[in-house]
């Protein structure tokens, strides 16, 4: 068993194969997950609308993305546990990155150009990945994004010493232009073929979360099998 680390993520980069990242909030799911090949298990904090069923991420708080960590990283002893900062948790970059690192993830996530911050963390010694596009935490409305902007925010993530980069929603052109422009790997959703890696959340593609965005390809409609298992239940009573 081969311990994914933040730097064979990097390394990446220069591979042929695509880099795959899932997201899990419990420890089944993350010991399914880490028993296939999958790169990276994020912790994210679509948490809040998939798992605890609010309007959207910004309710999320650092207890819980700390109580959820320590759930994934005991079923994930392979892949990479990364975890998102949520909403707010910037105010005290490194004190809550190392809440998180602490309870089990090997990186955290920062949504944004949260420069200041990700050097604090890393001048700290922790890893972090970014994530720039359309943002959960701050977005109104949730479309295609297709400033310029990004490239150069993609090169400061960079330089302050991300590990990788998470593009939700950029245009495809812009993200195949930011994957070219930097030497660190970006893992998209919604954000076309060029990125280096791709993210789905799991609940999406498994079809257990009736609200999923568009964008998210379902592999299988695990809801169907689900009432079909409690029917056939009900019917043996
Ligand atoms: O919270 C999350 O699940 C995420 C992914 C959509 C990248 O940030």
């Amino acid at each position: 068993m081969e311990k994914i680390t933040t730097g064979k993520i990097r390394n990446l980069k220069s591979e042929i194969r695509k880099i795959s990242m899932l997201t899990a909030y419990d420890y089944s799911i993350a010991r399914i997950l880490d028993e296939t090949a999958v790169d990276i298990i994020l912790v994210g904090d679509s948490l809040g609308n998939v798992i605890l069923g609010h309007e959207n991420t910004r309710s999320v708080t650092i207890e819980e993305m700390s109580h959820h960590t320590r759930a994934v990283a005991r079923g994930a002893p392979r892949a990479l546990v990364v975890t998102d900062m949520p909403f707010g948790s910037m105010r005290d970059a490194v004190l809550s990155a190392n809440r998180l690192v602490e309870s089990g993830a090997a990186a955290v996530k920062v949504e944004g150009a949260e420069i200041e911050g990700i050097r604090a963390i890393r001048g700290a010694g922790m890893e972090v990945m970014g994530h720039l596009g359309c943002l959960p935490q701050s977005a109104s409305v949730y479309k295609v994004v297709r400033s310029d902007k990004l490239i150069d925010e993609a090169k400061q993530l960079e330089a302050a010493g991300v590990f990788a980069i998470v593009l939700e929603l950029v245009d495809s052109e812009v993200a195949k232009q930011i994957t070219a422009a930097i030497t660190i790997p970006t893992i998209g959703i919604g954000s076309g073929p060029h990125c280096d890696g791709q993210v789905l959340v799991t609940y999406d593609m498994l079809g257990l979360y009736p609200d999923a965005p568009k964008h998210a390809k379902k592999y299988v409609d695990l809801a169907v099998e689900i009432k079909r298992a409690v029917g056939s239940f009900i019917k043996e009573l």
